[in-house]
């Protein structure tokens, strides 16, 4: 056989291992993914564009209309980003490895708050960074601000945010944001901003978005999607936007790697971002599950946890059971019947485990149940 790349060979795929779907006896909170279908209108808008013969090729960065759209809703957020610095990519995951492309050389570091969603780890890696994990403060996962200043060296190329947080449940406070945004203006550092659970944050917290912070705009990428707030997984639509230079290598990049996304998606994703009725009743919907998964795991002895402030993860602290993340996640399926994501598969999740409430309020009430009793017993 021909010789390969073999830089993959090390590389992790994220939580993929235990996102299969388990025999039906198990109640299953390993799964990011609303479980909500798609609002109608939107199916609707596909389905017409298919039938209307929207199906050839077209403008690499998105219709025109499209990037518009995008860049009001940006707006929303204080984010001034014109539509022709928008790009709309296959998944917001896609958005986040452009970003790393176009903005990282070979041995640039990459300041991550941990634990981090996986995939960032390895994106870093595939763009030819490096990761640096810097821990996040153990009782409510908010930033480490000391730390994240300590951790930046001459090779430091940026820090990725993410909030509300996956898997965490943090939202980072304004202030969080405006001192993250100073240690990126002191030494010259890009912001890579993951708002994909911006619509998802309950409560007293809010998405606050560093480009819309004084000196934030000119070194901050902002990527998002459809995926988490519209209950738009599978369609794979997601966008990016950061100042016009970088956005010329990107709109490059696209067009070289994916073309665009399929092209009767395009005005479904626009007419979604009008719906903002249903993205309320979708959030309201998690925040109420939010309470109540937060309540069970408060009156099961050995678990802690904060309140979740935003998308819909809560991260557990199973130490006090005696068991280390990996042996809880195992024995509970085993024994429990009960599905959740060991912390170890991150860096600095050790003791921790991840539980989607995106699930149902009776699927909620059973599964902690279970974990109680058999803890218990
Ligand atoms: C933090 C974070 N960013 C990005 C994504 C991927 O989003 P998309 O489905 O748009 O690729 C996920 C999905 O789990 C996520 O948790």
């Amino acid at each position: 056989m021909p010789r390969r790349n073999t830089m993959f060979d090390g590389l992790g795929r994220g939580f993929a291992a235990f996102l299969a779907p388990p025999p039906p006896d198990v109640i299953r909170f390993t799964v990011g993914q609303p479980d909500f279908e798609t609002p109608a209108p939107a199916v609707e808008a596909a389905v017409d564009a298919l039938r209307n013969g929207a199906h050839g090729y077209t403008r690499s960065q998105g219709s025109e209309s499209l990037c518009n759209a995008v860049a009001r809703h940006l707006h929303g957020y204080g984010i001034d980003a014109p539509g022709a610095d928008v790009v709309v990519t296959p998944g917001c995951k896609q958005a986040v490895l452009y970003a790393l492309m176009t903005t990282l050389s070979p041995g640039d570091e990459v300041l991550l708050l941990s634990p981090a969603w996986p995939s960032y780890d390895g994106m870093v890696r595939i763009a030819g960074g490096v990761p640096v994990h810097v821990p996040v403060q153990r009782e409510n996962y908010h930033p480490d601000l000391e730390a994240l200043r300590a951790a930046v060296t001459p090779n430091t190329r940026a820090i990725l945010l993410n909030s509300p947080n996956n898997p965490t449940g943090a939202v980072y406070t304004r202030s969080e944001v405006q001192a993250i945004l100073d240690v990126a203006i002191a030494s010259d550092l890009w912001i890579l901003d993951d708002m994909i659970y911006a619509p998802l944050a309950y409560g007293d917290h809010h998405y606050t978005s560093p480009a819309s912070l004084p000196g934030g705009a000119e070194r901050t990428i902002t990527v998002g999607g459809w995926s988490k707030g519209w209950a738009m997984t599978g369609w794979r639509l997601g966008w990016i936007t950061a100042p016009t230079d970088l956005m010329a290598a990107v709109k490059t990049l696209q067009t070289s790697a994916a073309t665009h996304v399929p092209t009767f998606l395009m005005p479904a994703a626009e007419l979604a971002l009008a719906l903002d009725e249903d993205v309320r009743a979708m959030r309201d919907s998690f925040d109420a599950r939010r309470s109540q998964m937060h309540a069970g795991l408060q009156s099961i002895p050995g678990l802690i946890t904060p309140m979740p402030e935003g998308a819909f993860y809560a991260l557990v602290d199973v130490s006090g059971t005696g068991m280390d993340d990996v042996t809880f996640a195992t024995r509970a399926l085993n024994e429990a019947r009960v599905a959740v994501i060991p912390g170890s598969l991150m860096e600095g999740g050790e003791g921790l485990i991840r539980m989607s409430y995106a699930t149902s309020s009776d699927d909620i009430a059973e599964g902690l149940a279970r974990l109680r009793a058999w803890l218990e017993g």
